[in-house]
């Protein structure tokens, strides 16, 4: 078992069939009932699963549809309704067991039912494991754009098992990779080669890419400034998939072609060596996150101007110059023609 300490609760990440996660439960949830928030796809994949782990536990499910448009202001209304009609109380214990989707919502939920309630993630996609639900950051999207409603809300545990992602789909394993490649390329040069030479990863690259959010979000666990850098490649992406309107492209695939422009715009700034650009785009087509021709900075200008980050001193826009090494920039009207 492998434990990472986080400053109020701890990351467990152990490939064995969710064995250990009552012990780890009852340690610090003293009532019977749990309540867990899930999507269809998982529900049909875990929920004996689940429902064998916690043998001492009362578990009732609140299963939501897949994908990104569930993070939603109806979805959430409708989780919440459903929780307090099978009678969740304040001091009972919410679960998020799926991808970003359900523990960016149900964590929104539970940092909000109740005025708070306690809230345990697992993670059952690779992207999940390896960055949302580390840091705190839960929230679901608005019309107007992506996470746009949240908040800061730590959960009590992180149980992480990669056992789960043997059901993933190709395309799904991707998308997390996507998120560890940025980990790699901002922050550790060892676990981007490794991506480089291997499609596979095991416990030690999702410690590696933890690792490095862990850092950021231990020095600025608000996002004022150094964790601003976990933003690589997002800024575009998350314009690309609001344009798209969440349906063409998945986070992965959206911060992959992010990234690229993110490089491109490092290279206008004699930041970024073209070596770099070639070699990661490379690397991402290989993976299959992004295709040619690619996408275009111009076509998402406009929607960029909108993102959240935009402060009134200008767009904070991060750059990567070299492997393992992360500027911020204020973007200007000229890196985007
Ligand atoms: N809070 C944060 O810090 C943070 C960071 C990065 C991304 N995010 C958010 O995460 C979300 C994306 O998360 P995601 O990529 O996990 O998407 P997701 O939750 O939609 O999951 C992707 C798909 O995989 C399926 N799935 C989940 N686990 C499975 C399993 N073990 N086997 C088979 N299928 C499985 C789901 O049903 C879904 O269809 C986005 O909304 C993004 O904004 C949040």
């Amino acid at each position: 078992m492998t434990f990472i300490k986080m400053p109020d609760y701890d990351i467990y990440i152990e490939s064995n069939e969710l064995l250990n996660l009552q012990k780890y439960v009852k340690e610090l949830y003293h009532e019977k009932k749990i309540y867990v928030v899930t999507d269809e796809n998982v529900n049909q994949l875990y929920h004996q699963k689940l429902i064998h782990a916690l043998p001492f536990f009362e578990v009732i499910f609140v299963v939501i549809k897949p994908g990104e448009h569930s993070k939603s202001i109806e979805t959430y209304q409708k989780v919440i309704s459903e929780l307090i009609q099978k009678q969740m109380k304040r001091n009972h214990l919410l679960i998020a067991l799926g991808g970003g989707v359900v523990g960016d919502l149900t964590g929104f939920v539970a940092s909000t039912l109740y005025r708070g309630v306690k809230f345990i993630q697992i993670p059952t996609t690779l992207l999940a494991q390896v960055d949302s639900s580390i840091g705190g950051k839960v929230g679901i999207d608005l019309e107007q754009g992506k996470n746009l409603l949240g908040s800061f809300y730590r959960p009590l545990l992180v149980y992480i098992d990669p056992a789960f992602l043997e059901t993933l789909s190709k395309r799904e394993y991707a998308n997390g990779l996507a998120e560890m490649i940025k980990a790699g390329l901002i922050g550790d040069k060892k676990l981007y080669h490794h991506l480089k030479s291997n499609e596979k990863v095991g416990v030690d690259e999702i410690v590696m890419a933890i690792q490095v959010k862990r850092a950021l979000v231990l020095i600025d666990p608000y996002d004022h400034k150094e964790r601003m850098y976990l933003n690589f490649g997002h800024t575009f992406g998350h314009a690309i998939e609001k344009k798209h309107h969440y349906d063409t492209y998945k986070h992965g695939e959206a911060i992959s072609y992010g990234m690229l422009m993110a490089l491109e715009i490092g290279m206008k700034r004699h930041e970024t060596h073209f070596e770099l650009y070639q070699e990661v785009k490379s690397l991402l087509l290989e993976r299959g996150l992004v295709k040619e021709p690619l996408l275009k900075i111009f076509d998402y200008k406009d929607e960029i101007v909108h993102d959240k980050k935009y402060l009134s001193e200008g767009l904070h826009f991060v750059i990567v110059p070299k492997v393992g090494e992360v500027k911020s920039i204020i973007l200007e009207d000229s890196d985007l023609l």
